[in-house]
C-alpha cells in the first residue's frame, strides 16, 4: 500500500482538514446505507481534531448517534482521570454531539476493579462481540520515539498476533499501565490516517514511512486494507 502525505501549513489547518474529511468520509459511509466504524486516539493533535469536528458547521451532515465509537489504546487509569483519552475525547467531541452511547465503546478503566489483563480481554471481546471490529478509518497519533496507539518501539506487545488487545504494564510513557489494540486489529480497517504535528516528530515521521522493523518503526505495521494517509504539518513533514 503506498503511503500519502497531505501537507498542511501548521496544527491548525491540518486539524481543520482532517475534521473535513472525517466528515465526508463518515456523511458518505451513512449515505451508502452503513453505520460506519471509527477508531479514535488520544494525543495533543487528536484533541484539536475533535475539537475542530465539534465545531463544524459541515459536522450536521453526520448523523452522529449512527456512528461507532473505538478506541486504539487507553490509560489505565480511572474513568474520570483526565488522562484517559475517552475523557477527552467526550470532552472535545462526544460530549457535544449526539451520540447514541451504546455506539460509544470506551475501554475499561481501573475503576471497573478489572486486572489489566482482564481488562483487555473484555475489550477484545467487546470487539468480537460486535463482528470483530471492522474499522473505516483507523486515527493514530505518533511519538517522537515512532508509537502508535500504546505500541510502543522494541516492546513485546509488538510481537502479539493472538490477540487483538493487550495490556501494556511498562508504558516509556506515563501512565505505565495501559491497553492498546494490536496490529491484526488495527489492520482490520479501510483507511489509517496517521495524524502528526511539531518539529519533534519530524525523524519519527521519516522514520516511520522508511524501511525499518516493526521493532524499530510500530507504524509500519499499520497498513489497512485500503487507504494510508499522514495527515503532516509542514514541521511534522520536515520541511522546517
Ligand atoms: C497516548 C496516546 C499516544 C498519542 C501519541 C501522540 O495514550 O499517550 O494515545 O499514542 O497518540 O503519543 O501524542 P501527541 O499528539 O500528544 O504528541
Amino acid at each position: 500500500m503506498t503511503a500519502e502525505k497531505r501537507v498542511h501549513d501548521d496544527a491548525d489547518t491540518l486539524a481543520e482538514a482532517v475534521a473535513e474529511a472525517l466528515i465526508e468520509r463518515l456523511a458518505s459511509i451513512q449515505a451508502s446505507g452503513r453505520v460506519p466504524s471509527v477508531c479514535l486516539t488520544g494525543g495533543t493533535i487528536a484533541g484539536l481534531v475533535h475539537r475542530k469536528l465539534a465545531s463544524s458547521l459541515n459536522g450536521f451532515d453526520v448523523d452522529w448517534d449512527e456512528v461507532d465509537f473505538w478506541w486504539g489504546d487507553e490509560r489505565y487509569v480511572d474513568s474520570h482521570s483526565d488522562d484517559r483519552n475517552a475523557r477527552q475525547a467526550r470532552g472535545d467531541l462526544l460530549n457535544h454531539v449526539d451520540v447514541d452511547p451504546e455506539r460509544v465503546h470506551e475501554m475499561p478503566a481501573l475503576d471497573s476493579g478489572l486486572p489489566l489483563e482482564e481488562a483487555a480481554e473484555a475489550y477484545a471481546a467487546e470487539l468480537h462481540e460486535h463482528g470483530g471490529g471492522a474499522f473505516d478509518v483507523v486515527m493514530l497519533g505518533l511519538g517522537p520515539d515512532g508509537h502508535i496507539a500504546s505500541l510502543f518501539p522494541g516492546s513485546s506487545q509488538i510481537d502479539v498476533d493472538d490477540r487483538v488487545a493487550v495490556a501494556v504494564t511498562d508504558s516509556p510513557k506515563p501512565p505505565p499501565e495501559r491497553i492498546s489494540l494490536t496490529f491484526g486489529a488495527l489492520n482490520r480497517t479501510h483507511a489509517v490516517w496517521f495524524l502528526v504535528s511539531g518539529k519533534e516528530k519530524a525523524d519519527a515521521v521519516a522514520r516511520s514511512m522508511g524501511d525499518l522493523d516493526l521493532h524499530a518503526a510500530p507504524a509500519t505495521g499499520v497498513t489497512g486494507q485500503g487507504e494510508v494517509l499522514w495527515w503532516l504539518d509542514r514541521a511534522a513533514s520536515g520541511a522546517e
